[in-house]
């Protein structure tokens, strides 16, 4: 259900009969006031403009002709030529009982879906995931649920860094621990720790370093024992990372993994094909590619080196690989990578290559989408308190703790279990929901306070509001599943709620669009407070309301908890009857 595309298709129709071309932009818009109806058409100055008549009376004509008979009951003209339309509360009465029957809420299913790649999490296994991998992690999951919930078809591509010469030594150190009869799984149990051991006996143990090169050696050339323990390394550092998505809820599974290794055996073709075609050139022993279309203001090419001087690949080779995979391999009709936004460069370069070697044909969307960082009070990147990287496990833990103390202060009474079963939810919704209702290219100061508060845009506040629908229901003796009544419209907060659920799909295809789940936040966050609005205007349970006024409420209730629920389900965050 999309008011907006009928319209656009009214109006437009109505600016045909008044004699404007066919491809005149209607240019709907929800208005801003009550006065101004609920949506307005303002296309009309446009057109007048390019037709230098009168707009007042272009919009005239245009309302003579237009046809909203049983969908508004009024439609005024106003200033210059603003089109204002006010929606007949019986046809938004019938709208919502049908989308109120939908399992999507009225966001119709795509009749031809797309092939979907999306890149995200994509943290690098020599490391334990850190805050930075967070934004990228959540940020993905909740747009590729959302291009499920349209219908698309989404194949999820984590391209984990499981590969590269840091690994010579990791690998260099895990054999000795291992000949030293610890166990893989307890020595790699902390793996910043192991990272910073191996890190300093590279930098100071005489021998280490040549040991470490060799064991890259070994590795890039296929060595047997040499991949068995590379191997070890990777499935235990997967594992912490799974860890991770089990408590951030998100859809990631290890079949999504696609880890630059997995390019390996394609990579001398990727620099062959580059060859080949003269777009790579040999430069100081290096293979080069000069983009002339990406030229700074003094017209010198920019630079990206695809293979170096000693044979070795790089990050940007593996991505042409990838490229070429998702294309030709996936049936790619889009393309979707969510880093941050210091790799805005890279992929930009990545998508002019890709486009002149033929790896990525016109026809795929191709949309780097980059994020702004996380920062602390004071500002500057988010750290620890002598300045190291935040663990992203701890993070989290230290929000269900704090959730915890939040929800005791609230219920004294509820037991330790109850307790910890509620943190979770809310600890973990609130780290995420703070994130995820950023502008995302902005950097954003991450805060405890704000994000665990019962007031304003919070997922503590999304959650709570589920919750007390779900309590008068519960008083009622009643399940909103079962409700089977129709919506009646009447009171001027009810029509503010059913259009704002009316607007779900219109939500939806702006998140996908842009990669954009700020926008999902906000609406939830704008239906929640119609509702408590509603709530406090329009009595349910209360003694003299007649029985079909109560049921009419009742099946809105309903609608808006249902909604609630998938669009928080939609950004991983779960709710909860009682809270
Ligand atoms: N591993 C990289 C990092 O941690 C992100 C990879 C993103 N995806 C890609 N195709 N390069 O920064």
């Amino acid at each position: 259900m999309n008011i907006k595309q009928l319209l656009a298709e009214k109006v437009t129709a109505a600016m045909v009969a008044a004699g404007l071309p066919a491809d005149t932009n209607p240019a709907i818009s929800i208005s801003t006031k009550p006065q101004f109806g609920d949506y307005q058409a303002n296309g009309v100055m446009g057109a007048a403009k390019k037709l230098k008549t009168n707009p007042r009376e272009l919009a005239t004509k245009v309302v003579e002709q237009l046809d909203l008979n049983g969908i508004a009951n009024k439609v005024e003209l106003a200033g210059p030529g603003f089109i204002n339309i006010h929606l007949d509360e019986k046809w938004l009465s019938a709208q919502l009982t049908t989308i109120a029957n939908d399992a999507h809420s009225g966001v119709t299913q795509r009749k031809t879906p797309q092939n979907v790649v999306v890149d995200y999490s994509a943290p690098n296994l020599a490391k334990e995931m850190h805050v930075g991998h967070l934004r990228s992690t959540i940020i993905g999951d909740a747009v590729v649920r959302a291009l499920e919930f349209r219908g698309d078809n989404v194949i999820r591509q984590n391209h984990m860094g499981d590969w590269g010469t840091q690994f010579g030594m990791l690998l260099a150190h895990l054999s000795d621990k291992l000949q030293a009869n610890e166990v893989a799984e307890t020595a790699l149990a902390d793996l910043e720790a192991f990272y910073r051991e191996a890190k300093i006996r590279f930098d100071e143990e005489e021998g280490f370093a040549d040991r470490a090169r060799d064991y890259v050696v070994k590795l890039q050339s296929g060595d047997d024992g040499c991949a068995r323990l590379w191997q070890q390394f990777i499935d235990i550092s997967i594992a912490h990372s799974e860890e991770i998505y089990n408590k951030l809820n998100v859809t990631l599974t290890r079949k999504d993994i696609m880890g630059e290794s997995a390019y390996n055996d394609d990579l001398p073709k990727v620099i062959k094909a580059l060859m080949a075609k003269n777009i790579a050139v040999e430069d100081q022993g290096a293979k080069v590619v000069f983009i002339e279309e990406m030229a700074n203001k003094d017209g010198e090419p920019s630079v990206f080196i695809v293979q170096k001087s000693g044979g070795g690949y790089l990050y940007a080779t593996t991505d042409l690989s990838a490229c070429r995979y998702r294309s030709n391999e996936l049936n790619a009709d889009r393309i979707i990578i969510f880093t941050d936004a210091r790799q805005s460069l890279h992929f930009k370069q990545v998508e002019v290559v890709a486009r002149k070697a033929g790896f990525l044909p016109e026809s795929v969307r191709y949309d780097h989408c980059p994020f702004g960082m996380m920062m602390g009070d004071d500002g500057k990147p988010f750290k620890t308190r002598t300045g190291g990287t935040i663990k992203l496990a701890e993070l989290l833990d230290e929000a269900v703790v704090r959730a915890k103390d939040v929800i005791k202060e609230k219920n004294p009474d509820y037991t330790d279990e109850k307790l910890t079963e509620i943190a979770e939810k809310v600890g973990i919704g609130a780290v995420k929901f703070a994130d995820l209702s950023k502008n995302r290219t902005s950097d954003y100061i991450f805060n405890w306070k704000t994000m665990l508060s019962f007031e304003g845009a919070t997922a503590p506040y999304l959650q709570y509001a589920y919750s007390r629908i779900q309590s008068i229901f519960a008083k009622a003796a009643l399940s909103p599943e079962t409700l089977n009544t129709a919506c009646n419209i009447v009171e001027p907060q009810e029509k503010a709620l059913a259009l704002k659920l009316l607007q779900l799909e219109d939500v939806i295809d702006a998140v996908i669009n842009d990669c954009t789940p700020n926008l999902l936040c906000n609406y939830l966050y704008e239906l929640a407070s119609l509702y408590m609005s509603f709530y406090e205007a329009c009595p349910i349970l209360k003694d003299g309301i007649k029985p079909e006024i109560k049921a009419a409420r009742l099946a809105l209730c309903a609608q808006i908890s249902y909604v609630l629920k998938q669009g928080l389900e939609i950004l991983g965050i779960d709710v909860m009857e009682r809270m």
